[in-house]
């Protein structure tokens, strides 16, 4: 098919390879954010950045619940043959890891500003009032979340960076088509083990 939309055994289609690199520069676009806005001592700025971080958060969630149904109905390709039997393990599990981070980490965000005695309404883009989730409100519950969200995404900083450089080994490495095949469908060889 000259555009594959699926995936198959030996492929990514191109929604799988969009979604993840969207949702991939969206999610280290926000931890970046994230971090610097909590930084700014400017407090009408850290205002500003703190709104379109929740924006971005929840487009990401919503990205995310379409990546994860796609997912559902679409199995990953197999790995390379030859793949030891250490990393056949590890990877699936490194990528269920990430699947959960990206969903828990706009999810505690929402808590966490639904727990606010503040009340600040979110409104993605300026589009629409978005709804808090049923938290409790109080200073200790929002402090509680805004801990979960913080300590998630660290755990996102360091499981991305052994994400990017399992990525890079396989590539450089290894010499197989593990990373070609996240960037093209038209990557067509195929290194996965026969049936
Ligand atoms: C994948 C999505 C998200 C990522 C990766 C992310 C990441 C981060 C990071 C790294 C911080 C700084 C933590 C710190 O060092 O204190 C932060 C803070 C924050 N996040 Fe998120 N976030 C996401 C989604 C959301 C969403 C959807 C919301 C709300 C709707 C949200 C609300 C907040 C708020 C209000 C803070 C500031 C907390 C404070 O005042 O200390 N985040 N986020
Ligand atoms: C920016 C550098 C990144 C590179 C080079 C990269 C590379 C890759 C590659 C090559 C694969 C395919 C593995 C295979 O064929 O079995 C993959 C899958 C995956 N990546 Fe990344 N990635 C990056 C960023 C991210 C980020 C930031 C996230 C976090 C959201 C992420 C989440 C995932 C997930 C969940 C999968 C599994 C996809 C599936 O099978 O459904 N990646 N990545």
């Amino acid at each position: 098919m000259a555009f594959p939309i699926r995936n198959t055994q030996s492929r990514y289609g191109w929604i799988a390879i969009l979604l993840h690199w969207l949702i991939g520069l969206l999610l280290i676009g926000q931890i970046v954010l994230g971090l610097a806005m909590v930084r700014v001592t400017s407090q009408r700025t850290a205002f500003e950045l703190i709104q379109l971080h929740k924006s971005l958060g929840f487009l990401l969630l919503g990205l995310v619940m379409l990546r994860l149904g796609w997912r559902l109905a679409n199995a990953a390709p197999r790995l390379p043959a030859g793949t030891g039997r250490l990393e056949r393990r590890a990877a699936p599990a490194a990528h269920v890891a990430l699947y959960a981070l990206q969903l828990l980490l706009p999810l505690t965000g929402w808590a966490l500003v639904s727990a606010s005695v503040l009340e600040i309404p979110s409104m993605p883009f300026d589009l629409f009032v978005m709804p808090n989730l049923p938290v409790a409100i109080s200073d200790e519950d929002e402090a509680w979340w805004r801990a979960l969200h913080a300590y998630l995404a660290y755990a996102a900083i360091a499981l991305v960076a052994v994400h990017v450089l399992a990525a890079l080994r396989h590539h450089f490495r290894l010499g197989d088509n593990v990373l070609a095949r996240m960037i093209s469908p038209s990557r067509q060889r195929d290194d996965t083990e026969p049936e």
